[in-house]
């Protein structure tokens, strides 16, 4: 019997600077000479203390601004993936945020140099690959999510295989950023968006209609529109779910409640994902634990899920070959 643990998995929604755990954070920041802001933490020794969306996007950036340096930038992303490589992660495909690293005066592209070196050095030693989608931040408007796009095709780079939208979706339409995600789709970049989280089906339509999207970052919220999720599978449009993170951000009140295996026998494409493995205590592993243990997925259902990950994602067509040749073998058993 196959375990959940040794089953080769892939994630294509994780934001880097929500993958940075409190302690790194405190040690980052102390060595930049930053001083955290008072309670960001819940106590001596606890997680990122936040109730809500939008205190949740108020602690992400105050620890993404413990960061000065392309070294910190590499040092998180190398002990990521480190950590999913040993969870059996065998692709992540990474949300970068340009805006963040301006903020803190570092500059997209020593952002950019600190993450591939890490990637580098993680494929050299544990074999997992990855790849970034640069996004813009949706409550910042759509003239700077133009800059941003214009950042990215600026510095173009192989491992940059995307262009995606995270950040408040209850601010401005999808419409309005338009303009960012033609420069991004016209230089080649395949394009994410985040909706159908924090707002309803209507903000998933809107996007699918308004931009050049392959997929959605969680979606979820489709499900409450039977003629919209029939609409996604048909399309073939993929789903970056991420459970662990919608249950911690008060979406549903429980995994059972959840609707990934709903989205799945409606026929749509899902993928795993853990958004914010230090905001929301999760990882790569747990959100497959999950799914197994808490909404009954079996072993095949979850390799399926791999394969989905791999065949949408952003990357050229060799390395996905040799990815998907790494499922069928059963890497990393
Ligand atoms: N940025 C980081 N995590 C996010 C999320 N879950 N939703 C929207 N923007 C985000
Ligand atoms: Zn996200």
């Amino acid at each position: 019997m196959t375990t959940i643990a040794a089953l080769p998995k892939a994630e294509l929604h994780c934001h880097i600077e929500g993958a940075m755990a409190p302690a790194l954070t405190r040690a980052i920041a102390q060595r930049n000479g930053v001083t955290l802001p008072a309670g960001l933490f819940s106590g001596q020794g606890g997680g990122y203390a936040w109730r809500d969306f939008n205190e949740f996007l108020v602690a992400y950036d105050a620890a993404a601004d413990a960061m000065r340096t392309a070294e910190d930038y590499g040092e998180l992303m190398y002990g990521y993936l480190a950590g999913c490589a040993a969870e059996g992660a065998i692709y992540v495909e990474m949300f970068v945020s340009p805006d963040h690293a301006i903020a803190i005066g570092l500059g997209f592209a020593a952002q950019l140099a600190g993450l591939t070196a890490a990637i580098d050095r993680a494929e050299a030693e544990f074999g997992i690959v990855s790849r970034l989608i640069p996004c813009c931040i949706r409550h910042l408007g759509p003239d700077r999510a133009l800059e941003v796009a214009r950042l990215v095709v600026a510095e173009a780079h192989p491992y940059i295989v995307g262009f995606g939208m995270a950040g408040d979706e209850l601010q401005h339409a999808p419409a309005d950023f338009a303009p960012a995600f033609r420069v991004a789709d016209r230089a080649g970049l395949a394009c994410t968006v985040h909706a159908g989280e924090v707002a309803g089906a209507h903000s998933v339509r809107d996007a699918i209609a308004a931009l050049p999207v392959r997929r959605i970052g969680h979606g979820v919220r489709a499900i409450e529109d039977p003629a919209l999720v029939a609409e996604l599978a048909r399309r073939g449009i993929v789903l970056e779910v991420c459970p662990g993170s919608n249950l911690a951000l008060g979406l549903y009140p429980d995994a059972v409640s959840h609707p990934l295996r709903r989205l799945l026998e409606a026929g749509c494409r899902v993928t795993l994902n853990s958004d914010d493995p230090a905001f929301f205590a999760t990882s790569i592993g747990k959100e497959y634990a999950m799914a197994s243990s808490r909404m009954g997925l079996s072993a095949s259902e979850l390799l399926a899920i791999t394969r989905t990950a791999i065949e949408s994602a952003f990357v050229d067509s060799d390395t996905r070959r040799a990815l998907l040749a790494r499922i069928e073998k059963g890497e990393p058993t």
